[in-house]
């Protein structure tokens, strides 16, 4: 299992050294649990070297698929790399929604920081008017092929796709475990028609996870852990998270 915390564009000052010496205290860390935590660019260095060695991945939350150059306003997946990050989420919903980002510039984005080392969280997730338009398939299907297209297989291991139903971050609203495993179901089958059917993968859900829903979801068949907004602000919820996660984890 993995859980993910986005921190958003929150704790991106001096607060963030605080939260991460209380991750660091209150996370009962289990080695069939992945966790990582992904601060704004402005709290990479502080949070890295508050975490350092402590087995807490540290990722960002957009990337540049260039090392160096006139990109004004980007980041290189160079400069974060040499910190000790490991991750990047790409293409999060409001990456796309209120920055126009399209799935093109994902999949550049995802090929960048996979071919410079980084694991991609690829995130996917359909709009409420899509899911009552009976668009969601389409919707995914076309986020996902055009997100993967710059990628092989031999890139597979480095790729980690999160479903986020939009109309579900940070509304409360969390999608009910049937929706989660028929979406997980889908987007497995599209995956092994791009690559190939031995390729393995990891999807995640996101979209208001706490304690409460967490177990249901997690048990779920081909749900691989969380991608957490809100909850990931608070420590003692999130750290609560990565034990569900843990017990998921010697159930299943
Ligand atoms: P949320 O956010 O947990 O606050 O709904 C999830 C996300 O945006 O990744």
């Amino acid at each position: 299992m993995r859980v993910i915390g986005n921190w958003k564009m929150n704790h991106g000052g001096a607060s963030c050294r605080e939260l991460a010496r209380a991750l660091k205290s209150g996370l009962a860390l289990n080695a069939g649990v992945s966790v990582g935590i992904a601060p704004p660019f402005t709290a990479l260095e502080t949070v890295c070297s508050e975490l350092r060695g402590g087995g807490i991945q540290i990722g960002v939350q957009n990337i540049h698929w260039e090392k160096a150059g006139a990109f004004t306003g980007e980041i290189s997946p160079d400069f974060v790399k040499d910190l000790g990050v490991t991750f990047a989420i790409i293409g999060h919903s409001e990456r796309r929604q209120l920055f126009g980002e399209t799935s093109e510039l994902v999949a550049k984005r995802l090929q960048g920081a996979v071919l410079n080392g980084l694991t991609g969280i690829l995130c996917i997730g359909e709009t409420l008017e899509e899911r009552e338009t009976e668009k969601t398939e389409a919707v995914l299907e076309a986020q996902l092929k055009t997100g993967l297209s710059l990628l092989s297989a031999n890139d597979a291991e480095r790729i980690v796709v999160a479903y986020e139903p939009v109309w579900a971050i940070g509304t409360g609203k969390t999608a009910k475990p049937d929706q989660v495993a028929e979406v997980h179901r889908f987007i497995r089958d599209i995956w092994k028609s791009h690559f190939s059917a031995g390729v393995p993968l990891e999807i995640l859900y996101g979209g208001s996870v706490t304690p409460e829903n967490f177990g249901e979801l997690a048990n779920l068949d081909g749900v691989d852990g969380a991608l957490v907004g809100g909850a990931s602000l608070k420590p003692e919820l999130f750290c609560r998270l990565v034990s569900i996660a843990g017990e998921v984890t010697c159930e299943k």
